[in-house]
């Protein structure tokens, strides 16, 4: 039951957020304090953090907030002037990008970055027509609202977006699997760049999560990716990766979730595990394309890449490194993995099991054969799971898909915690049908 100062917040927020700002949970969390891969809330229950990919090494590391803290009492400027903070940001990050992409810009949010991308691709192609998935969600500002084709009302008035179906092999189109499956669903591209063209609208390019985090993470049919930036290549458009949620090496054995593909973008968008949490995000791009947008158009970020921004992005990736964070990745994630095929092999709910380093994702289904999606299920496992102090949440079309995105510092002992957790939730279900 929510506790009597949790309700009074709730309907103060209500007051002053309105109705609609949304929350987790049936029971709203009020979390006070943050450690490694720990929450606590106002009462002093502790909660495991299997969600949160903004804290990315770790919820109020002390080296990045000793970085923060150093740079704040002494300077927090803007980009307008010199300052070797910034400049050796840029020069870490963008070494961590294959040669082609060698500069980049700051922002606030990945919403910005991606307005940002979009204002680049339109005006290096002179086109405006964008691709994106079916079910997609890149931020709030009104032109990257118009990519929001998961949840906003501007993608569907938009005649300058069109979308593809999401390329899932788990509800494969027309069945097909392999390599047939990835040149059907990159055909679609084509067929889109068509209908721009059969529209008047000139193409600019596609933005893409190279991951899919918000259609369930899929697992990519082979192929499609680097055929369906052909296409869009040969029609004269740019390839924007979407990193926001997927890059800093979430999948451990790259930094860059578009590195497990055989395909350079064009302009690449980060933000949230950039800066642990404070607002660092931006955009790194091919120079020329850096070049001429800045030529022919002024752009500053008042709080964009400031030097206090600059020396918490420094912090993080000097953690990603010291910590080994990335092979933590790729070793946690194994176990993790391993268990929750485990489960599947226990509970028939669970659909199918999809990870990437230390991401997961469980689509779970009423029947394995029809593949119904189980929705109510799902929302049953994430609310029983915060009640018994373990933090996930779901996504996906048909809300059905548990997605595990937990901090990078997550253990084999933080995994047994989880494990034993959705292990009591899936048979509590399972004791209910
Ligand atoms: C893939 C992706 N891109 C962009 C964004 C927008 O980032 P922000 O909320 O920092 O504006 C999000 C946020 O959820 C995202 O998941």
């Amino acid at each position: 039951m929510i506790s009597g100062t949790n309700t009074s917040l709730l309907q103060r927020r209500h007051k002053v957020l309105g109705q609609h700002s949304p929350l987790f949970y049936d029971e709203p969390l009020n979390i006070v304090r943050g450690e490694n891969v720990w929450l606590f809330d106002v009462d002093g229950k502790r909660y495991l953090d299997v969600y949160n990919n903004v804290p990315h090494v770790g919820h109020s590391h002390p080296h990045v907030v000793e970085a923060l803290s150093l740079q704040a009492s002494t300077l927090c400027t803007h980009t307008r002037y010199l300052h070797d903070n910034v400049v050796r940001y840029a020069e870490r990050l963008t070494a961590t990008f294959d040669d082609s992409l060698s500069m980049a810009m700051f922002t606030c949010t990945g919403s910005e970055a991606n307005e940002l991308a979009l204002r680049m691709a339109r005006h290096v192609t002179g086109g405006s027509g964008i691709i994106v998935t079916d079910f997609a969600y890149h931020g709030n500002t009104e032109a990257v609202a118009e990519l929001g084709t998961a949840f906003m009302a501007e993608a569907k008035a938009t005649r300058r977006v069109r979308s593809i179906p999401i390329p899932d092999s788990y509800r494969a189109m027309g069945g097909l699997t392999g390599e047939a499956l990835g040149e059907a669903y990159a055909n679609c591209v084509k067929n889109e760049i068509a209908a721009f063209e059969a529209d008047g609208i000139k193409f600019a390019g596609i933005l893409l999560c190279p991951d899919f985090a918000n259609e369930g993470l899929l697992n990519v049919p082979s192929g499609f990716l680097e055929k369906a930036v052909a296409h869009v290549r040969e029609a004269g458009g740019v390839f924007i990766a979407d990193e926001v949620q997927a890059g800093f090496g979430r999948s451990g054995r790259h930094m860059w979730a578009h590195q497990q593909y055989n395909v350079t973008p064009d302009i690449v968008t980060l933000g949230k595990p950039m800066g642990n949490g404070h607002p660092l995000a931006g955009v790194v791009a091919r120079a020329d394309i850096i070049e001429s947008f800045g030529a022919s158009s002024m752009y500053f970020n008042t709080f964009g890449g400031n030097p206090v921004s600059c020396a918490v992005g420094m912090a993080v990736l000097d953690v990603l490194e010291q910590e080994n964070l990335l092979q933590n990745a790729i070793d946690t994630g194994a176990y993790v993995s391993k268990g929750l095929r485990a489960l599947q092999n226990k509970y028939e709910l669970i659909g199918e099991v999809r990870d990437l380093g230390m991401f997961f994702a469980l689509e779970l289904v009423s029947d394995r054969i029809l593949k119904e999606p189980a929705s109510e299920a799902s929302h049953k496992i994430v609310n029983t799971l915060r009640r018994e102090g373990v933090l996930i949440s779901k996504i996906g079309r048909y809300d059905n898909i548990l997605k595990l995105r937990p901090p990078m510092p997550f253990k084999p002992e933080h995994a047994d915690i989880l494990l034993a957790a959705l292990d009591k939730a899936f048979s509590q279900i399972q004791e209910e049908q």
